[in-house]
């Protein structure tokens, strides 16, 4: 990590994800990290049935009976439509886009994009298929609320938001390797996954709150935790599969970008601390 703030972000960045081709969504890198994972695939021996994943993915609160690892893969599905729902309405009104606008933030959608496939090739660990549901009404508003904001006030919600989001990914990632601990290449390949997303949301973080006042990362502060408590009990299953307290504790600490990146094998970069 180094702190040149927006523009060592910039040229992290471009080192990272290489080319931005925004008409086919494409970082030339990340096509090059696909290809290796789609080069070497990995399988779970655990059988998921998926019609109580489909059904259950379209529910609020999952059908009694529902075990953790199944628990796991509905999160992980559905914190990938939340993320998808609010990515897709940026890019339909053309907010990342345009000679006004610093080239970052094309990379930044781009990387949104990008998680909607990790997301989804950790459910093809267990032959489970992508599909498009959108998220339930209070994360609609919320989500919309984030897009919708004037820019000014919008960094310091959208920052709130992906650090509320980067506790989430931590938490599923450090779950998901528990659960499948049975099954070491899956539990690798869970990490690897959750890891590529965790370390652009370190950056997007990072990004929000170089754009930010300091008046206007202290109200960033005092938003996360409440928007970590509302992802968790909107995606109900974060709620089932972590310590209540626990997960509190955690929202209410500093936000801790060290514990965050330990263990991960890329760089982070943090272009300003929230
Ligand atoms: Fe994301
Ligand atoms: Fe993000």
């Amino acid at each position: 990590m180094n702190d040149n703030g927006i523009d060592g972000y910039r040229t992290y960045l471009a080192r990272r994800d290489g080319e931005a081709d925004l008409l086919n969504r494409r970082l030339s890198s990340r096509e090059e990290f696909f290809a290796a994972l789609e080069a070497d695939s990995v399988r779970s021996a655990h059988r998921v049935d998926r019609q109580v994943f489909a059904r259950n993915l379209r529910r609020r609160r999952p059908e009694s009976g529902v075990d953790r690892q199944l628990l796991f893969l509905l999160a992980t599905a559905k914190l990938n439509q939340a993320e998808r729902f609010g990515v897709g309405l940026g890019e339909t009104y053309g907010h990342n886009s345009g000679d006004d606008v610093p080239p970052e933030r094309v990379y930044m959608e781009l990387e949104e994009h990008y998680h909607t496939r990790l997301l989804a090739y950790v459910l093809d660990i267990f032959d489970l298929p992508f599909q498009v549901v959108a998220p339930p009404l209070v994360m609609r508003q919320f989500v919309k609320t984030a897009v919708f904001l004037p820019e000014r006030m919008g960094f310091m919600f959208v920052g709130a938001a992906e650090m509320a989001g980067c506790i989430m990914f931590h938490q599923l990632r450090r779950i998901g390797v528990e659960l499948f601990a049975d099954e070491p290449d899956v539990a690798a390949r869970i990490d690897r996954l959750y890891s590529e997303i965790l370390t652009d949301e370190v950056g997007h973080v990072g990004y929000c709150a170089a754009r930010c006042t300091p008046a206007e990362r202290a109200i960033m502060r005092r938003l996360y935790p409440r928007i970590g408590r509302l992802f968790a009990r909107q995606t109900f299953e974060i709620s089932l599969l972590t310590d209540r307290q626990e997960l509190n504790a955690l929202l209410d600490r500093p936000f801790d970008v060290d514990e965050l990146s330990a263990g991960l094998s890329n760089e982070t970069f943090l272009a300003a601390h929230p």
